[in-house]
């Protein structure tokens, strides 16, 4: 509540009230954070988890993960741990760096609790992501790699795009999420097709595996998938992660929808490009569910979409998920939902 009543008041208006240099800046302000070693260590105590589990085979401190976007380039790697965070989820990058879609592009619907971005993965690139993993060396929790299409790469050549990235990013990556489910690039959720996913997937697989050194096992490869998937068509995506090897899925990405809007939203509510937060919340838990019944459990969901409060998260759990990411979520309740929503995870098992 107090945070949300600051947050408001003073983080809202950071960047002239420009929500977008606002994330920049508290980026920049964890960047700092992180860097000293002693205070991450003391806020870990404190918003940290107490309890994690192992999952697709990586061993995770805490069940509560930051989502993608957040943090494209790693640019607070060190900070996220210190906020309560038992992995972390950086990119999505690209193969080629780019600026993504004209600003503004990042709007905030208080009311609903919700966001619209059309970000557009604009991001350093792969090998800009390399570099800095590389120099900032590991978060201290696990490090999943969101990887993504470049807008330049036609669709077609969209798999040695893909591959590019995980070569590059191969030696720092506890998983990789395989992001075919952004709304902001062209084409790109057309690659959730069972034929495309196939291929992709398939040779992302026989990447991994090539990669693989000695008796270790591959580098896990989750798939993230979009709300707006009917039931058929995520049981074919069900169907090629089962055939290709895939570890996981992330359940879900923003959706394209807009109900669930407060009605002083509705007109930002207009704005083009994924909703995310509250109105996301029951969506995403159902496809969470649906995925849990299809598989019997077997295979291990991420939950994440309109994660804002600590019983959202425990229903996710509830509904078959293994483990929990918030973004939205934290934007509006900062590190003390991360803190309550580590308790609440804890003390459900
Ligand atoms: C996102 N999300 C996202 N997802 C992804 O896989 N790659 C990305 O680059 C981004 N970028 C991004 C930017 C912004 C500004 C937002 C708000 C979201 C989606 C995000 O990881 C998550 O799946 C959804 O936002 C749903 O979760 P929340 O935000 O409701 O907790």
């Amino acid at each position: 509540m107090v945070y949300q009543q600051i947050s408001r008041s003073v983080l809202f208006r950071l960047g002239s009230g420009d929500p977008e240099v606002a994330h920049e800046q508290v980026l920049a302000g964890l960047g700092r954070v992180g860097a000293a070693r002693p205070v991450v260590e003391g806020m870990a105590r404190v918003f940290g988890p107490k309890r994690g589990a192992t999952v697709f085979g990586v061993r995770f401190p805490g069940l509560v993960g930051l989502g993608a976007g957040a943090d494209k380039n790693g640019v607070a790697l060190r900070a996220w741990r210190g906020l309560g965070f038992g992995f972390v989820e950086v990119g999505t990058v690209t193969r080629h760096a780019q600026p993504g879609n004209p600003k503004p592009r990042l709007h905030r619907l208080p009311e609903s609790g919700a966001v619209i971005n059309r970000m557009g993965f604009n991001n350093a690139g792969a090998d800009a992501l390399a570099a800095t993993l590389r120099r900032v060396g590991p978060p201290g929790v696990p490090l999943g790699v969101s990887i993504g299409k470049s807008k330049v790469t036609p669709v077609e050549d969209a798999v040695a795009d893909y591959r590019h990235s995980l070569r590059v990013l191969h030696p720092f990556a506890d998983y990789f999420a395989i992001n075919v489910s952004s709304p902001n690039t062209p084409g790109l959720r057309g690659l959730q097709d069972k034929a495309q996913l196939t291929e992709l997937v398939g040779e992302l697989r026989r990447e991994t595996l090539a990669l693989a050194s000695g008796s270790l096992p591959p580098t896990p490869l989750l798939v993230k998938i979009a709300p707006d998937l009917s039931d058929n068509a995520v049981a074919e995506v069900l169907q090629v992660c089962a055939d290709h090897g895939v570890a996981g899925l992330i359940a879900t990405n923003t959706t394209l929808g807009r109900g669930g809007l407060d009605p002083n939203d509705v007109e930002t509510g207009q704005q083009a490009g994924g909703l995310s937060g509250r109105p996301l919340t029951e969506r995403a838990r159902e496809v969470v569910s649906f995925v849990t019944r299809e598989t019997g459990g077997a295979l291990p969901v991420i939950g994440v979409g309109g994660i804002m409060t600590p019983d959202d998260a425990v229903r996710m759990l509830d509904a078959g998920a293994r483990l929990v990411q918030l973004y939205t979520g934290f934007i509006y309740g900062g590190p003390p939902l991360v803190r309550a929503v580590n308790r609440a995870v804890e003390s459900r098992r």
